[in-house]
């Protein structure tokens, strides 16, 4: 109810002021604890900065103080900043004490200085100038983290970046205080580090000929023809580790093991189970060609490990573990002789024998074993930690097998996912990831008992970059997202709120922008909820977050300052097209969006039984297949789209309240093999009497189509009845050599028109 009503406060509040002067707050992640006092701390040219503990604080913040100071009055008051380290405390944990003279940081330890510095710097970045000085507020922050790991992996085998790109990354990591850069370093791609002993890695594995363009599910595929690549050299590591650690940063590496290898196999065949002679590929998905469990794949191994560990203090490597398919395993004499002399049941347990060997290696040099959560099939290594990314399953089974975890859930942390399901966004991997889902996120799941949760020791945003190949395009996709999950990591659940996170975010994104670091804003979208009437559809639009005003149009032309500006909810009855559109102060903000109703009979018949969707995909609601408007062209998961669950036949009962004269029906199937949604081989209309008993009117073949993603099937039926019911049958289960075969298939329907 609290909370309610601070939104309830708060929207109202939004609503009446211009959004930038709402709320003094401006720390990302916001601090655990806040004690305001009354007064400014005004810095300018005099402030003087400094004391014993400044030798302590990293050259590059002394510089960005002193020379924030430049443009600023000469002539302003005496105060000063000065530096303290209490050492007593949390680690990371600071103080940051405002008065009018004097703005105290004091670090429980260095990194806890570091991060009150951090905090100071944001003062300075986002409050207001008064005089040539900027105004800070008089407050005192106790502040510290929840979680101790926080980190953003950088998928550099995809693509290769730059050093100056991951400088970038970590400088914007280190303001927004993540600790661990885990940097995935090989894949099947493109192998990305120096290794002496193995030169052809540099030479061969490092580049590919060219890269698929576009979506990788996209047929025919076409290639760019340009070779791509690159590697780090020890010196370029040396460089980042050493300005990671500058910025109270540890990168982790990740070498893959066993699969994601096809790069370094086509170097050195040998390391595979076929000894074919294989290109480094060209375009994305999970490979085939994977490391076999052979004595010279792991002496290559733990030779690459020897060269990798001195470059690296971190007490963690990263073996991968993840996506190994089995078939060359269970195809190979050698993997399966291996099998029998270790006594290993099946293919997991030699992929846990495999990462064993890996973490016992790794435990002579010191170093303790990260793997994504497949390395519990088959059993986990003894000291193994588990980065939970296929949800929270995985990380909620290794803590209650006493394992540490760190959180990185695909559906809160992958930052390659759709932010919003409007047009125009750059291509992603697909998905659904809003920056409101992911500061939602808790990397203790409530299911979790407390003894295990000293077991989560944190969560990590993860870039995958198949489609980032470039840094404007890596900022878009990442640092929205990457800012709320530094308040997942660090701010107490308690504070934690979305509407004030918003307001704060906006301010960043803004400041950013003058940088021309272009961050994803998706802050002014509208969210439209549908609800079928009696008479036709009624339309509530309601803003991602309540600042401005919303205004729409009804004509087709794209909504201006001027446009109607809703209010209430609107009620269409016939063919419309509602274009609308965030404003604040008559600026356009966001996206427009566009709802297209074409209205039908369904519209107005009552449900007399529906198959229940997925729980995963439910569609738009009880009647969102027959609400008028039609699903994503494009995107399964646009909250349109109904999923069927596997295994399950679909039916549809409907009445109406008199005979209603047909002449057929329509709906839409989608068609994504590659996410394992296939199209029904037939569809059946019913008719009834008397609502019970249904027969056969009309059915139509669906024959597959592997052009479009999205299929319309039309079913003419004239016939006059009350009662109708539409069926497909079950699925079945994919066949070979089709994308997830084995499985059972998905079908996808959306609006069943009734003409
Ligand atoms: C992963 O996304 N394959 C860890």
């Amino acid at each position: 109810m609290k909370k309610k009503l601070t939104q309830i406060i708060l929207s109202v509040i939004v609503s009446i002021m211009p959004f930038y002067s709402l709320s003094g707050q401006v720390i990302i992640p916001l601090p655990s604890q806040i004690v305001s006092a009354p007064g400014f701390f005004y810095f300018s040219g005099t402030t003087k900065i400094g004391s014993d503990e400044s030798t302590r604080i990293p050259s590059y913040l002394q510089t960005y103080l002193k020379q924030r100071q430049t443009a600023l009055n000469a002539n302003g008051n005496a105060n000063e900043i000065i530096f303290t380290l209490s050492n007593q405390g949390l680690s990371e944990g600071y103080e940051l004490k405002i008065s009018p003279n004097k703005i105290h940081v004091t670090g429980n330890d260095e990194k806890g200085l570091f991060y009150g510095i951090q905090s100071l710097i944001q003062f300075l970045q986002h409050q207001p100038l008064s005089n040539g000085s900027i105004s800070i507020p008089c407050q005192t922050i106790t502040d510290q983290p929840r979680f101790g790991y926080r980190g953003i992996m950088l998928d550099a085998g995809r693509y290769f970046q730059p050093v100056s790109y991951i400088k970038e990354l970590l400088d914007m990591m280190a303001t927004y205080k993540f600790n661990t850069f885990h940097w995935h370093l090989t894949e099947d791609q493109g192998w990305r580090v120096e290794i002496e002993k193995y030169p052809k890695l540099m030479s061969k594995s490092a580049w590919r000929s060219e890269t698929v363009i576009g979506h990788h599910n996209q047929k025919p595929r076409v290639y760019d023809g340009e070779k791509h690549g690159g590697y780090y050299t020890k010196a370029d590591i040396r460089e980042i580790v050493a300005y990671a650690s500058e910025r109270n940063i540890t990168v982790i590496p990740e070498i893959e093991m066993p699969g994601h290898a096809t790069a370094a196999i086509a170097a050195y065949p040998e390391l595979g189970c076929t000894g074919k002679t294989l290109e480094v590929p060209t375009d994305w998905g999970v490979k085939e060609d994977v490391y076999c469990p052979s004595e010279a794949t792991f002496t290559f191994l733990e030779d690459v490990l020897t060269e990798i560990i001195p470059l690296f203090p971190s007490p963690y490597i990263h073996i991968g573990g993840d996506e190994c398919p089995k078939k060359q395993w269970k195809e190979s004499a050698l993997a399966q002789s291996v099998m029998k002399r270790e006594g290993l049941k099946d293919e997991d347990a030699l992929q846990s024998y495999f990462i064993k060997r890996m973490e016992a290696f790794l435990k002579t040099k010191g170093k303790k074993l990260i793997g994504w959560d497949e390395i519990l099939e088959g059993g986990l290594a003894p000291d193994a930690t588990v980065m939970s990314w296929r949800g929270i399953k995985g990380g909620i089974e290794a803590a209650h097998l006493g394992h540490d975890v760190i959180m990185s859930p695909n559906t809160f942390c992958y930052f390659d996912y759709y932010q919003t399901d409007a047009p125009g966004e750059p291509l992603a991997i697909g998905g659904k990831l809003t920056v409101e889902k992911v500061y939602s996120f808790d990397p203790i799941p409530d299911e979790l008992p407390a003894e295990t949760h000293k077991h989560i020791l944190g969560g990590q945003g993860n870039i995958w970059t198949e489609y980032i190949s470039t840094l404007p395009k890596l900022r878009y996709m990442a640092y929205t997202r990457m800012l709320a999950l530094s308040e997942v990591l660090w701010t107490p659940v308690a504070k934690k709120e979305f509407l004030p996170f918003a307001v704060r975010l906006n301010k960043h994104i803004d400041y950013w922008k003058t940088k021309n670091i272009e961050f994803a804003n998706h802050l002014f979208e509208i969210k439209p909820t549908l609800t079928t009437k009696e008479i036709g559809l009624e339309v509530a639009l309601t803003p991602f977050v309540p600042w401005g005003e919303i205004r729409y149009t009804l004509d087709g032309t794209e909504p201006k300052s001027t446009s109607a500006v809703y209010t209430n909810p609107l009620l269409l009855t016939k063919k419309t097209v509602v274009k609308t559109q965030s404003f604040v102060q008559n600026q356009a903000k966001g996206h427009p969006i566009s709802i297209d109703f074409l209205p039908h009979k369904g519209l107005q018949a009552k449900i007399l039984s529906k198959t229940t969707p997925s729980k995963t995909y439910k569609g738009a609601g009880e009647r969102g297949l027959i609400n008028g408007i039609s699903g994503s062209k494009t995107q399964f998961n646009d909250g349109e789209w109904q999923g069927v669950t596997p295994g399950e036949p679909f039916s549809m009962k409907l009445s109406w309240t008199e005979k209603q004269s047909i002449k057929g029906i329509q709906f839409h199937a989608f068609n994504d093999p590659e996410s394992w949604i296939y199209l029904p081989s037939e569809a059946t209309i019913y008719t009834s009497q008397d609502g019970t008993t249904f027969s056969k009117a009309c059915e139509t073949k669906i024959t597959e189509n592997k052009d479009t993603k999205t299929l319309a099937v039309d079913i003419p039926c004239k016939i006059t009845s009350q009662f109708i019911e539409i069926k497909t049958p079950a699925m079945g289960t994919i066949p070979v050599n089709r994308p997830g075969a084995g499985n059972q298939a998905w079908l996808f329907l959306d609006e069943i028109r009734v003409y």
